[in-house]
């Protein structure tokens, strides 16, 4: 076993106590009170009103429902949401999928291992393990979709041989969930329901599977460390009956619960930047625990590589002047992989 082979790998050989490297700072560990406490205040949406294809379940309107997630975008940068139009049984198999992908042999996923930021497909460990005091006890699969690539072949994974169709069609009907959801939010903004699609142009789209092996002390490890999610607007399918995403609200971690169906959604750190400041990226992580493994499968609807993101002039005035350095999203997510950066210091290191 060496670092890059992962957690899964070190707790398929066998071991009954968490190394050193996996081991966090004294002040990062967990306590029972930071269990305890779960974000109760992360509203749950019924979206189906801002879906036209589908048969309103809900007497409200669809301002209502705008105006929900933007005060929940405001406040919390966070909410979970029901009869998103994503349906039980694909987001099963796709949850299926994700545990098959991490069952594979070792050999089979370092296929795809890659240090490469820019390849379409990379699978690793932790965030940075060759450069990191302390891994994060979780492997993963990142798997981009540039719009820039659109006419070449898509590279997907061979294995699992279902992966392809399932997660092709997830990817599918989350983006266009995060379609109507941006559209939302730019309307709430008052922009005009195109305004935040069009500062996005060719957008990017990637899926992140994460998993997260039983731990022999989770209290010690951290699954996935405190980060606020770089892009635009994330979309996360948990496993329905295993909690882990922890959210920060008002100074305090707090674990979000997984409501069965839903699909819990974040603001990202460019929606701060084209809200100068009205719209929240929260900082978050996943703990882990002694019993069972977790995954979650987040998919990322981000700003093209080379959209220059600045706050927008509505946003700016006198009283509140721009308070973030424009940025090249390309630019911003190479800072990301090069500078061992934690919590929100990505997002403050651009504020002016
Ligand atoms: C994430 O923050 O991208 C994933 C967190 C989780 O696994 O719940
Ligand atoms: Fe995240």
């Amino acid at each position: 076993w060496n670092k890059l082979d992962g957690a899964k790998a070190l707790v398929d050989s066998g071991i009954d106590r968490v190394p050193d490297f996996y081991v966090k700072p004294l002040d990062q560990r967990l306590s029972p009170q930071d269990l305890a406490l779960h974000a109760d205040e992360i509203p749950v949406i019924d979206v189906s009103p801002l879906l036209d294809s589908k048969p309103t379940s809900s007497d409200r309107s669809k301002e209502d429902v705008i105006a929900e997630l933007l005060d929940a975008s405001e406040r919390w940068g966070f909410f979970q949401v029901i009869n998103h139009g994503i349906g039980s049984d694909l987001t099963r198999r796709m949850l299926a999928v994700a545990h098959e992908f991490f069952q594979l042999p070792l050999a089979e996923k370092m296929v795809s291992y890659s240090t490469d930021i820019d390849a379409a497909v990379r699978y690793g460990t932790s965030v940075n393990p060759l450069k990191e005091v302390f891994l994060d006890w979780q492997d993963n699969l990142l798997h981009r979709f540039l719009p820039e690539r659109q006419d070449q072949p898509h590279p997907w994974p061979t294995k699992p041989s279902s992966y392809e169709l399932i997660a092709g069609e997830f990817v599918d009907q989350a983006k266009f969930l995060a379609r109507h959801l941006l559209r939302a939010l730019s309307e709430g903004l008052g922009l005009g329901p195109d305004y935040l699609e069009g500062e996005f142009g060719e957008h990017n789209v990637a899926l992140r599977l994460n998993y997260y092996p039983p731990c022999p002390s989770p209290e010690l490890a951290i699954g996935l460390r405190s980060h606020s999610d770089v892009g635009g607007l994330t979309i996360l399918l948990q496993d329905s009956d295993i909690v882990g995403l922890q959210v920060k609200v008002q100074e305090k971690w707090k674990t979000v619960r997984s409501v069965p169906g839903a699909l819990v959604i974040n603001i990202g750190d460019q929606l701060q930047i084209y809200s100068n400041g009205k719209l929240k990226s929260v900082e978050h992580r996943a703990i882990v625990n002694a019993d069972k493994a977790r995954v979650s499968v987040g998919l990322f609807y981000d700003p093209a590589s080379d959209v220059r993101v600045s706050p927008i002039p509505k946003f700016v005035d006198t009283e509140h002047p721009a308070a973030y350095n424009p940025c090249v999203f390309r630019d911003y997510l190479k800072n990301l992989y090069s500078k061992n950066l934690v919590g929100k210091e990505l997002l403050e290191s651009q504020r002016k």
